[in-house]
C-alpha cells in the first residue's frame, strides 16, 4: 500500500462533494475499485465524480447492463457494476477487456465478482456504514493513484 485516507461523510452531500473533489485529479488510464455492500454509496460516489467533470444527466446504474460510458474531451468513463456478473467468457466476448485502456477511466463497482480477470486497480474506494452516514477509506495502489489521493483538498 502507497498511500491511504480516511474520510468521515455525514450525508450524502458530503460523499458527492468529496467525489466531485477528486474528479479534477483524475488521470486517463486509471482504474478505480469501489467496494462496499448495497447501500453503502457507491453509485453515489460515481455520481459526484462525474458531477466533478461537469456531466448534469442522469447517471443510471448499469446492474442489467454491466457498463455504462460517458464520454468527454480528454477521456472516456467507464462505470463498471459487476453485482450479476457470472460468466467470464462474457467478458472477453463483449470486449470489456479493451475498455481498460490508457484513455480510459474504469470505475468498477463489485469488483471482487470479476475476480481475477480484472486489472489491479489504482485506487480502491471502500464505503462502509457508520452511526453517522458512510465511513470513507481511499487507498492509492500505484504511484498515479497515490498522487490522486494526496491531490484531495
Ligand atoms: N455519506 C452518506 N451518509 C448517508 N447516506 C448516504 C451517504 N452517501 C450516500 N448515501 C445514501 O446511501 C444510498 C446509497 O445508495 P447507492 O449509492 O446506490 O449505493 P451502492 O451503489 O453502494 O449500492 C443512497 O440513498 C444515498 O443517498
Ligand atoms: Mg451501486
Amino acid at each position: 500500500m502507497m498511500f491511504d485516507s480516511n474520510y468521515d461523510l455525514k450525508d450524502e452531500g458530503e460523499t458527492l462533494r468529496l467525489a466531485e473533489n477528486m474528479a479534477s485529479h483524475l488521470r486517463p488510464g486509471m482504474n478505480l475499485y469501489l467496494k462496499g455492500e448495497l447501500g453503502a454509496g457507491k453509485t453515489t460516489f460515481v455520481r459526484g465524480l462525474l458531477r466533478g467533470l461537469s456531466y448534469q444527466d442522469k447517471v443510471k446504474s448499469p446492474t442489467y447492463t454491466l457498463v455504462e460510458p460517458y464520454n468527454f474531451d480528454k477521456f472516456t468513463i467507464y462505470h463498471f457494476d459487476l453485482y450479476r456478473f457470472k460468466d467470464e467468457n462474457e467478458w472477453d466476448a463483449a470486449g470489456f477487456r479493451e475498455y481498460f485502456n490508457n484513455l480510459s477511466i474504469c470505475l468498477v463497482e463489485w469488483p471482487e465478482k470479476a475476480g481475477h480477470i480484472l486489472p489491479k486497480p489504482d485506487i480502491s474506494i471502500e464505503l462502509s456504514h457508520a452511526t453517522l452516514g458512510r465511513h470513507l477509506h481511499l487507498i492509492g495502489y500505484s504511484s498515479i493513484g497515490a498522487e490522486c489521493l494526496k491531490a484531495i483538498i
